[in-house]
């Protein structure tokens, strides 16, 4: 009991000798006082570490609103919507089991809430999250899980100006600050030479991510079909909601799919050959993606002038 007490002296009085000390210091400096508070080195609290944050949000320019000068689509337009509706739909699986949703779902932030994505061969296709389980040994002939990298949200897609996935393998030859990828040089994709644009990689850089997962064994395509480019899959997956090409690859209902592209594209006339491409298909996927821009943060807030909205551990992180 004796020792406890003692302890608890020297503890207090080296604490209050490390406030003092730092209290005389340089004039700039802040410092974290025990009742849980920055002061400045007049006893101002908050103030200066405010004022510190604002000369950088000058001096760089920040909005706190990454969307600004950026077109981002209405989820209500008619293109988001048939975009929507093509990243639910499981007739772009190889094997009608996986839809982009089934990795990217917007209740479960844009990801899967799984370390590793399950694809093709589910126990049961619609079950997505945690729950979705397949036989790993079965579906993947290399062994282990089937994808091997986590699902990234689709989230803020269209902020992205450099890169897509997680190794970059879809880049912008431009990297135009707000451009979305979509400068005059081009898009480098896995389907053309590193540095060189891909010349059907599409608007912008989520177009042109946008028609890869298609032909990938683990995500959507299955593993058969081993035959095919990465083109002709694309091809035939349009065709298979065109109704067009390969016969034993139509879909049942064959004006679903025609009807709505006609509304999106505002082509009432148009034939499935003309309005269904892989070019269209995967600029709708894109729109519909692009218009998931949600950036009502807390800094945003603070930028804009609420002094409140950001804790002061998140102020002092800024710096
Ligand atoms: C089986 C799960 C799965 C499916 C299905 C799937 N994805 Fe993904 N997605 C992933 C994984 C895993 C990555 C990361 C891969 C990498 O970086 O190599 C990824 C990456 C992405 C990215 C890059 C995000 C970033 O921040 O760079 C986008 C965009 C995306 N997917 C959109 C789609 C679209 C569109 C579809 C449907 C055409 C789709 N995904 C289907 C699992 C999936």
């Amino acid at each position: 009991m004796r020792k406890t007490v003692i302890g608890l002296y020297i503890l207090s009085a080296l604490s209050f000798s490390h406030i003092v000390s730092a209290k005389n210091g340089g004039s700039n400096k802040l410092f974290y006082q025990d009742h849980g508070h920055w002061e400045d080195n007049h006893g101002n609290r908050g103030h200066r570490l405010n004022k510190m944050l604002r000369r950088i949000i000058k001096s760089n320019n920040l909005t706190g609103d990454p969307m600004i000068n950026r077109n981002v689509p209405d989820i209500e337009s008619p293109k988001a919507q048939l975009g929507m509706d093509l990243f639910f739909s499981k007739t772009l699986g190889g094997e009608i089991d996986s839809a982009c949703v089934t990795c990217h779902h917007p209740v479960l932030g844009g990801g899967d809430n799984l370390s590793l994505p399950i694809g093709v061969d589910a126990d049961d296709h619609d079950i997505l999250g945690q729950g979705r389980t397949n036989d790993y040994a079965t579906t993947n002939p290399e062994g282990g899980p089937p994808v091997p990298r986590n699902a990234p949200t689709t989230f803020n897609l269209i902020a992205w100006d450099k890169f897509q996935f997680h190794d970059g393998r879809v880049e912008s030859l431009d990297k135009t600050p707000g451009a979305n990828g979509s400068g005059v040089s081009g898009i480098r994709t896995p389907d053309s030479t590193f540095g060189v644009a891909d010349p059907i990689a599409g608007n912008n850089l989520v177009q042109a991510q946008a028609r890869f997962p298609v032909t990938s064994n683990e995500e959507m395509k299955g593993f058969n079909h081993t035959q095919y480019t990465n083109q002709t899959i694309r091809e035939l997956l349009a065709g298979r909601l065109a109704g067009y090409g390969d016969e034993s690859n139509m879909l049942i209902d064959l004006n679903h799919w025609l009807e709505k592209f006609r509304t999106a594209l505002a082509n009432p006339e148009g034939s499935a050959e003309e309005l269904i491409t892989e070019q269209s298909v995967s600029m709708l996927i894109a729109e519909y993606e692009r218009s998931q821009a949600f950036v009502n943060t807390p800094w945003k807030k603070y930028v804009q002038g609420n002094k409140r909205a950001i804790s002061r551990k998140a102020k002092k992180g800024a710096l």
